[in-house]
C-alpha cells in the first residue's frame, strides 16, 4: 500500500474516509460532503447505532450525488479527547474497513478540527502512521492464498497541508523499524538463526549504523561463558551485534539497549512440553526489537548516541548440550550453576548485559526480552512487565509507554527475592528453589550482571504476539517496545 500526502481536496473516485465527532457532529468539511451527497451521511448515521465516539465506523456504500465509491465515516470522539492515538486508530481502522470491503484507493479528509491537540499537520501524519502499522502483513510463505482473502488498498492519499508530509518523515522511519522487527519475529526458526539474524542487523549499515558481529571465537575470548553454554546445545554457533548509533554530542555516554535474541527456545535438555512450542519461534523478539530501534533512530536522525547490544543463540537439546547442575563462568567473573537450561534468556542477557555496560559506561541500559511465561500469568496481554533500579529511568519508561499506547507495569525487586537464587555450589543459580515470582526472580538474576548503571528490564513475554488484530497492530507480531522506546529516547534525550 503506498501512502502519500496531497492538498486538502474532496476526492472524485474511490473511497473517502471522513472523521465525525461525537454526537454525529461533521466537521464544516463533513457538511460540505453531506451536501453534495443530498444528505446521504446524515441520514445514513440517523438510521443506524453510529454516534462519531471513539473507534465507531459506518461504511456509506455508493452516495448518491457523487462518483465516490463509498464514504467510511469513523468516529473521533470528544474533540478535546482527540489525541494522536486516536488520529492513529483512525488511519488503521480505516485501512482495515477498507481492505475488508475490497476498495482500491482512498483518501482520508481531515478538517482542522479534527486535530484536537495537535497541529493538521501532526495529527495528518499521525492517521498516515496508524495505516501504515495497521497495513503490514506477513504474508510472503503464502502461495495459494485467493485473491478475495488479499488487501486490495493500494493507495491511500491523506488529504492535508504540505508539512504533514515533513512531520509524516520521522514517523515513517520508526514504521520501518516496527516494519523490519515485525518481519525478523514472524520468521521461522530455520530462516532465522543467530547468523541470519546478524547479517540481517547488518542490513543497518545502510541507515548509517556502525554494525559489528562477534563469532564464537571472539565471544570465547571475552569469557562469555553463560552466553555459550546455551548455545552449545545447538549446531548453529552464536553471535553478539552491537550497533552504534552516533548522533549526539561526539564522546557523549550513549543509551544503551540490550536485546534477547533465542532464535528458537526448545528448552534445552530441561525440554519444554511439545504444544504451543512453535511460539518460542518468537523468543528473539527483544533483539528484534532493539535491531529495529537502532533503524528506527537512525532512519530520523536522532540527535543521540545509542547502542543496540543483541545476544543471538539457539536453546537446543543435544549429545552436546548443557546439562542441569553445569555451573558456567560468566564475563562478569561470577559463576552460575544452571540449573534449568529453559531459563537461558537471563544466561544470555548476563554476559550481553556485563558487555554492554562494561564497554560502553551506558547513561542508562534498557533490556528487552521474552523471559518469563510467569509474566504472562501476571500482567496477560496488556501491559509488559517493567523492572528497575532507578526511579526516574523507570517513570520515564512508563509514561513513553503511555503515551504509544505500549503499558508497562513496574513489578518490584527486593534483597528478599535476591537472596533465592544464591546457589550452594556456585555465585548464584539461574533459578529459584520455590516457583512464586517467576518473572522477578529473573529481573533479580539479570540485576546481578548490571553493575552499578541505571538499568530497566522489559519483560515483554505476553505482548510481544497478538492473537488478534488491535486498531494499529494486526495479529502476530506487534514489535512491542520498539515505538516506546523511540518515544522515550526523544522526550528524555532529545527535548
Ligand atoms: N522464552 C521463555 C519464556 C516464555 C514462555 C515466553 C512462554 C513466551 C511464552 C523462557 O526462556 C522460559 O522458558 N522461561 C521459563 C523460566 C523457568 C524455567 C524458570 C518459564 O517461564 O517457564
Ligand atoms: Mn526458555
Ligand atoms: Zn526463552
Amino acid at each position: 500500500m503506498e501512502i502519500r500526502f496531497a492538498n486538502a481536496a474532496t476526492p472524485k473516485t474511490g473511497a473517502l474516509v471522513l472523521p465525525v465527532h461525537d454526537g454525529r457532529t461533521l466537521t464544516e468539511t463533513g457538511r460540505a460532503v453531506d451536501a453534495a451527497t443530498g444528505g446521504t451521511l446524515a441520514r445514513a448515521m440517523a438510521a443506524s447505532r453510529f454516534e462519531g465516539r471513539k473507534d465507531q465506523q459506518l461504511m456509506v456504500v455508493a452516495p448518491a450525488g457523487v462518483a465516490l465509491t463509498r464514504v467510511l465515516l469513523i468516529g473521533l470522539g470528544k474533540p478535546g479527547d482527540i489525541d494522536a492515538g486516536r488520529l492513529q486508530s483512525l488511519g488503521g481502522q480505516a485501512v482495515a474497513a477498507l481492505n475488508a470491503a475490497g476498495e482500491k484507493e482512498a483518501t482520508i479528509l481531515l478538517d482542522a478540527a479534527d486535530a484536537g491537540k495537535l497541529g493538521l499537520a501532526e495529527a495528518a501524519a499521525e492517521a498516515a502512521l496508524g495505516a501504515r502499522l495497521r497495513a503490514y502483513r506477513f504474508d510472503k510463505y503464502r502461495t495459494t492464498e485467493k485473491p478475495e482473502k488479499k488487501p486490495t488498498l493500494a493507495r491511500l492519499t491523506v488529504a492535508a497541508t504540505a508539512a504533514a508530509k515533513r512531520a509524516y518523515g520521522p514517523r515513517e522511519a520508526v514504521a520501518n523499524g516496527v516494519v523490519m522487527a515485525r518481519d525478523l519475529v514472524s520468521e521461522p526458526g530455520n530462516v532465522i538463526y543467530p547468523e541470519t539474524l546478524a547479517e540481517a542487523a547488518k542490513g543497518l549499515k545502510k541507515d548509517g549504523v556502525a554494525v559489528e558481529v562477534l563469532d564464537e571465537k571472539a565471544l570465547k575470548k571475552l569469557g562469555m561463558g553463560t552466553l555459550l553454554g546455551v548455545a552449545q546445545g545447538s549446531v548453529r554457533p552464536p553471535r553478539v551485534v552491537v550497533m552504534q548509533w552516533n548522533g549526539g554530542k561526539r564522546g557523549e555516554a550513549p543509551i544503551a539497549f540490550v536485546g534477547k535474541g533465542v532464535t528458537f527456545d526448545t528448552g534445552g535438555i530441561s525440554i519444554k512440553p511439545a504444544g504451543g512450542m512453535e511460539d518460542m519461534k518468537w523468543d528473539m523478539a527483544g533483539s528484534a526489537v532493539v535491531i529495529g530501534l537502532m533503524k528506527a533512530l537512525a532512519g530520523r536522525k536522532a540527535a543521540v548516541n545509542a547502542v543496540g547490544v543483541v545476544a543471538l543463540v539457539e536453546n537446543m537439546p543435544g549429545g552436546s548440550a548443557q546439562r542441569p547442575g553445569d555451573i558456567v563462568h560468566s564475563m562478569s567473573g561470577q559463576t552460575v550453576e544452571v540449573l534449568n537450561t529453559d531459563a537461558e534468556g537471563r544466561l544470555i542477557l548476563a554476559d550481553a548485559c556485563w558487555y554492554c555496560q562494561d564497554r560502553f559506561k551506558p547513561k542508562a541500559m534498557i533490556d528487552l526480552a521474552t523471559l518469563t511465561g510467569a509474566i504472562i500469568v501476571s500482567l496477560g496481554d496488556v501491559h509488559a512487565g517493567l523492572f528497575a533500579n532507578d526511579d526516574t529511568l523507570a517513570a520515564r519508561l512508563a509514561d513513553a509507554g503511555k503515551a504509544v499506547g505500549e503499558r508497562l507495569w513496574r513489578m518490584p525487586l527486593d534483597d528478599a527475592y535476591d537472596k533465592q537464587i544464591d546457589s550452594d555450589a556456585a555465585d548464584v543459580k539461574n533459578i529459584a528453589g520455590s516457583r512464586g515470582g517467576g518473572s522477578i526472580i529473573g529481573a533479580q538474576f539479570i540485576q546481578r550482571f548490571v553493575n552499578k548503571v541505571p538499568w530497566a528490564h522489559l519483560d515483554i513475554a505476553g505482548v510481544t504476539w497478538s492473537k488478534s488484530d488491535t486498531a494499529i497492530v494486526p495479529k502476530g507480531a506487534t514489535a512491542f517496545g520498539l515505538r516506546l522506546l523511540d518515544r522515550f529516547v526523544a522526550d528524555t534525550y532529545e527535548k
